[in-house]
């Protein structure tokens, strides 16, 4: 399949190969920082994309992956191009960010699995953009900070839970409040990094993952994607009715003639 290129005014750039997309953030002058236009042409990104892709990359170009919101939306001057959007005192607000986070949410699809491409710094609003994808492929010059707090703001585009989810409540409290930054080897610690690689192999390592991604039947990635997915917000019997729920629905769904071989079934 093929895709047409994201708006290139907004700073993206969407390539399909086969079943994996790439989309990569276009502002190396700035180090990929992102605005409210990059925010919406990224919410736009899966009504771009056919059936057919099972792989979502995210990479930024250059040697970072993201600098963050693009500072100068702070300053009188603001962004040439960019809205000033609302204040938060406009009935609209509310509705802007949640806007703004559907650039985010997409990544998280069970039809899709995303994957983080991380060079270089992930700052504030990139590191919550590494944070909204399934996994995280971290170069060994990664370097990971949610510095909102810092800049008297709160990390608002979808970052704390898996922040949360991922390294527990105390860690969570620690990285935000004290916005230190994280380097590879930490960040892999952690749980924040699936693979640690030589920043030159980072392109061959997340497409060898990509690649291995794609070995499970299309159906039953997306349904055990969907299963785990839910799995912490579930008590063990609930878990137990829903696996057994989503096997059925998976079994019923395909034909006979491509039902599970036993052999397979016994091979595991
Ligand atoms: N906004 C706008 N411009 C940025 C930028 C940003 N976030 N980050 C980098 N740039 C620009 C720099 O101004 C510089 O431009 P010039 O060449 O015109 O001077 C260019 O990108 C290259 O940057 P540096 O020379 O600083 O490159 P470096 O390698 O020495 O440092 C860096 C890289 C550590 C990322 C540093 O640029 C930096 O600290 N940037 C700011 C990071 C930041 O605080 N981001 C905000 C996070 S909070 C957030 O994101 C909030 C939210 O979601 C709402």
């Amino acid at each position: 399949m093929s895709a047409e290129p994201t708006d290139r005014v907004a700073g993206l750039k969407l390539e399909v190969e086969g079943a994996v997309a790439t989309v990569t953030l276009m502002r190396r002058e700035r180090r990929n920082a992102m605005t409210p236009s990059m925010w919406r042409g990224l919410a736009q990104v899966p009504g771009r994309l056919s059936g057919d892709v099972r792989v979502v990359v995210v990479a930024g170009d250059g040697p970072s992956f993201c600098a963050g919101i693009d500072l100068r939306m702070f300053t009188p001057e603001g962004v040439p191009g960019e809205d000033r959007g609302l204040s938060p005192s406009d009935p609209g607000f509310d509705a802007q960010l949640a806007g703004y986070q559907a650039g985010f949410r997409w990544l998280r699809d069970p039809a899709i699995v995303s994957i983080a491409a991380v060079r270089g710094h992930a700052i504030g609003a990139g590191f919550q953009l590494a944070l909204a994808c399934d996994l995280r492929v971290l170069a060994d010059d990664a370097q990971l900070c949610m510095k909102e707090p810092a800049l008297g703001l709160v990390p608002d585009l979808t970052g704390t839970k898996p922040l949360v989810d991922i390294v527990g409540l105390p860690r969570a409290v620690e990285l935000c409040l004290t916005a230190r930054t994280i380097d590879a080897a930490e960040a892999a610690r952690l749980g924040l990094a699936e693979r640690v690689v030589p920043a030159a192999e980072l392109d061959d390592a997340v497409r060898e993952l990509a690649k291995e991604l794609q070995t499970a039947d299309p159906a039953a990635a997306r349904a055990t994607k969907a299963l785990l997915a839910h799995a912490h917000e579930r008590s063990l019997d609930e878990q137990a009715v829903a696996e057994r729920a989503a096997q059925a629905r998976l079994l019923q769904a395909r034909p006979a003639d491509q039902q599970v071989q036993p052999t397979q079934a016994v091979s595991g």
